[in-house]
């Protein structure tokens, strides 16, 4: 799916994520700033944290229980859109989201 970052200041980046990996992975390997991802995926830092701000396509997977408690512990708080891009792994298929960077990770 084309993933496009939107930071704080209305810097925006796009990539090419391929199924089966998250937008957390993709971030981290292609230097995109904003998302630190400190666990690697393990759902224990909440580094990775962004703002699902749309989607077209097939629908990232839904947030479960550990997710939503563990972004109760984000750096800049939460808002009914949140999600941790760790688990916004991509499905099969063509499809585009748009996610909001936090000010700080930290
Ligand atoms: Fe640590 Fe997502 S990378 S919670």
């Amino acid at each position: 799916a084309q993933v496009t970052f939107s930071d704080a200041n209305g810097h925006q980046s796009v990539l090419d994520v391929p199924s089966g990996t998250s937008i957390m992975e993709a971030a981290v390997d292609n230097g995109i700033d904003g998302i630190d991802g400190q666990c690697g995926g393990r759902l224990i830092c909440a580094t990775c944290h962004v703002f699902l701000e749309a989607v077209e396509g097939p629908a990232p997977p839904g947030l479960d229980a550990d997710e939503d408690d563990m972004l109760d512990y984000t750096a800049v708080q939460r808002r009914p859109n949140s999600r941790l891009s760790c688990r916004l792994v991509m499905g099969e298929g063509p499809g585009a989201l748009i996610v909001g960077l936090p000010d700080t990770q930290t």
